[in-house]
């Protein structure tokens, strides 16, 4: 006994010993009562201090797992180790529809995966390289020390003040009245978007949205149950015929956008157009939901206003922003803003569901951007990625026998190929270890079967080349066949 033990580097020694004494005691291996080795000789036996031992031993006193007897050592408590017969349970059979629909539009789990090796143009999350992590840690040092252990303890549903303070600032800034307005903190687009849709739908209630639109959008809405009316999209964004002739079939609950740097297209959608759409939704009363997810990584097309700014002091707008794109995605932060007595229940919606968005999050992220370094982040990643959308597109032009391209910036452009399934295609580029996103997954109507859209955001210049070169080598060899 205890010979056997592999002290390794990862975790401290004590704690290594004191589980491996637990786990013999708890699996019955050790009798109540039965003497273990002095901590002289455990510590000659395992070649560790002796004071290392007397920790372990210690902890498995506090845990009541061991006793000690004056001038004798230490011994085994009279611990009840119970076995009960196997209990399992077949979940797969037990899970409801709700986990069974979410699992089905996963696509996670269900579209191919990268492997060592391959170029992916899947993604559209930031390059990480770029991260400014100096000025990140020193936030976080500058917030542990002057928050102190208030900071670990539980925080408000709405959020860290600073941080909204900040924002409706933020917000101001891109010239929207924030009278009668609030904001809320949220896990990202993903949960502000969730509550919106927990807050003011019901099941068979009917969303109308670009089609295409992202997914994860479209993933959220069938499962709250919506009936999802997809409007038609020109290079300029929505067909506003088609919009008008959607809404005399139906009357919308709610309408949701994405006006700039639409996601899978990348279209941003003209400030005429833009009004135009305010107030085709205003005559019919339909709210918009506004996601400005990447607004800020603005590096072709000059200064277009969001559509929340065009409401005035009206609340008619609720704007979801996140700071995924523009900053960090795993830090999950973003912000609804809307008419302030919406904000309330949204707060209730969302201490019911998990109290609050990580306080000591958003309080590193508060002094992150009070400092002034989002500004300067933003300056430098639009340079950068500018850069890589020029070359995506030149690549693009140069190898894909494309029918269109759609694109004004952003992290990923959007392809349309007459005559090709773009699913065929992506099997064929796989094999040759190029892989990318579908379109058909951004349709609300099982349409887009010809396009793709290509993520270059982490992805290297050579790659791009080399991986655009392999689609459009694999296009022009399925439209021979
Ligand atoms: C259209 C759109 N909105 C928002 C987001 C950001 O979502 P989140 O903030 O949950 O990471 C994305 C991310 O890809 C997106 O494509």
């Amino acid at each position: 006994m205890f010979f056997d033990i592999k002290i390794d580097k990862k975790s401290p020694v004590y704690i290594q010993l004191k589980n491996y004494i637990k786990n013999m005691i708890l699996r019955g291996m050790m009798a109540s009562g039965e003497k273990l080795p002095s901590t002289r000789e455990m510590a000659s036996r395992l070649k560790i201090s002796r004071n290392t031992v007397m920790c372990a031993y210690d902890f498995l006193k506090d845990d009541g797992l061991i006793y000690m007897k004056k001038g004798k050592g230490a011994f085994v408590a009279d611990v009840k180790v119970d076995f009960q017969e196997k209990w399992n349970v077949d979940w797969s059979n037990r899970i409801n529809n709700y986990a069974k629909k979410a699992t089905e539009l996963d696509i996670i789990k269900s579209e191919v995966k990268w492997e060592k090796g391959m170029i992916s143009f899947k993604s559209i999350a930031p390059d990480d390289k770029l991260f400014d992590v100096e000025n990140f840690k020193k936030s976080f040092l500058n917030c542990i020390s002057r928050e102190g252990g208030k900071i670990l303890n539980y925080g408000y549903a709405q959020g860290y003040k600073s941080l909204i303070k900040y924002l409706l600032k933020y917000m101001e800034n891109k010239g929207i009245n924030t009278t009668e307005k609030d904001i809320i903190i949220t896990n990202g687009f993903t949960e502000g978007f969730d509550l919106i849709l927990s807050c003011l739908t019901n099941a068979g209630d009917s969303v109308i949205c670009e089609n295409p639109t992202h997914n994860t959008a479209i993933k959220i809405m069938k499962l709250h149950k919506l009936n999802i009316v997809g409007v038609a999209m020109d290079e300029d964004g929505i067909n506003l015929k088609d919009l008008k002739i959607k809404l005399t079939r139906q009357k919308p609950k709610l309408s949701y956008f994405i006006p700039s740097y639409h996601n899978p297209t990348g279209i941003v959608m003209p400030p005429e157009k833009r009004t135009k759409l305010y107030n085709i939704l205003r005559e019919n009363n339909i709210p918009i939901v506004e996601d400005g997810f990447n607004e800020e990584l603005r590096y072709l097309s000059d200064h277009v206003s969001p559509i929340a700014a065009l409401s005035g002091n009206g609340n008619s707008v609720i704007y979801i922003g996140s700071f995924s794109k523009i900053l960090f995605p795993g830090i999950r932060i973003g912000w609804i803003l809307a008419d302030k007595q919406l904000i309330g229940y949204i707060e209730s919606l969302k201490r019911s569901r998990n109290i609050h968005t990580s306080f000591l999050d958003q309080a590193v992220f508060y002094d992150y951007l009070k400092e002034g370094n989002f500004e300067k982040y933003i300056k430098k990643v639009r340079r950068f990625y500018k850069d890589k959308y020029e070359k995506a597109i030149d690549f693009a032009r140069k190898y894909i026998p494309y029918s269109k391209i759609y694109g004004e910036g952003g992290l990923h452009i959007f392809i349309e190929v007459y005559g090709i399934d773009s699913r065929k295609l992506l099997n064929r580029c796989c094999k040759r270890g190029v892989i990318f996103t579908p379109g058909d997954i951004f349709y609300t109507d099982g349409g887009g079967g010809n396009t793709f859209r290509l993520g270059f955001s982490r992805v290297s210049d050579e790659d791009i080349e080399r991986g655009f070169k392999i689609i459009g080598e694999e296009i022009k060899k399925l439209k021979s066949v």
